[in-house]
């Protein structure tokens, strides 16, 4: 794992946007995992500038995201689908069509996993982007998931719960279950770059980075991972040794 710390969220940004950036002028067909949540939206907004001032193309990027609520239709405005198209497709030059996201509204949500797990396996990111919950879940893997796990339906913590309730007027809107790429499918992308920010952050962080290798924290799978770059502001990693 490599491990940068930066002064703050701007420069977690900047961080990944140049790896993203590297990723991206060298292949000729780059696929790249994406995130949801609060930490990739610096990252996001350097990525639209830097398509409007035509640094970079994402014409020949294909995406796929790591989770999608249930019940939530793709056009709900608290869905994943709409805040990617809001935050990020709508305003740089993808193909629409070669970005994947779960799909959380459909009747047979296994047969929507197994689809889904099949499709990102047949394209492994050149980089995936992770953010972390303060109890150490990537993507909606929360803590007691079995590393061997691949896509499918969580039932949230109550902590994910009222973490995510800021972006629903009411708690009780919040979905109680999501369709989450696994940590064996994440873990199949061949680069992965973690971002946090914020104190918020710092004991999951942590964990991750100095503690056991243990499903109670999901995200030290991460330390057998071949290829991390954790990307952190001073705030996230303040606990660090
Ligand atoms: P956040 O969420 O970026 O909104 O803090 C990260 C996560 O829960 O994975």
């Amino acid at each position: 794992m490599q491990v940068i710390i930066v002064e703050n969220k701007k420069q977690v940004a900047e961080k990944a946007f140049e790896i993203i950036k590297d990723t991206i002028q060298s292949k000729a067909n780059p696929v790249l995992g994406l995130a949801t949540g609060s930490t990739p939206i610096e990252l996001y907004q350097r990525m639209i500038q830097a398509n409007e001032a035509k640094e970079v193309s994402f014409k020949d990027v294909s995406s796929y995201n790591l989770d999608e609520y249930v019940g939530l239709n793709k056009d709900h405005p608290q869905s994943y689908a709409y805040f990617m198209r809001e935050n990020l497709f709508n305003h740089i030059d993808i193909n629409q069509e070669n970005t994947h996201l779960p799909q959380g509204d459909v009747a047979d949500l296994q047969a929507e996993c197994d689809r889904y797990d099949s499709l990102v396996k047949s394209m492994p990111a050149d980089i995936q982007v992770l953010g972390i919950g303060s109890n150490g879940h990537i993507a909606f893997n929360e803590p007691g998931s079995s590393f061997e796990s691949t896509t499918h339906i969580i039932k949230l913590t109550k902590q994910t719960r009222e973490d995510n309730a800021r972006f629903f007027d009411k708690a009780e809107d919040v979905p109680t279950h999501a369709i989450t790429m696994g940590i064996a499918t994440i873990l199949v992308a061949k680069k992965i770059i973690l971002m946090a920010t914020s104190t918020s952050k710092a004991d999951a962080i942590q964990q991750m980075i100095e503690g056991n290798v243990d499903t109670d924290c999901p995200a030290t799978v991460l330390q057998n991972h071949p290829d991390v770059i954790v990307i952190v502001d001073k705030e996230a990693a303040s606990k660090l040794g």
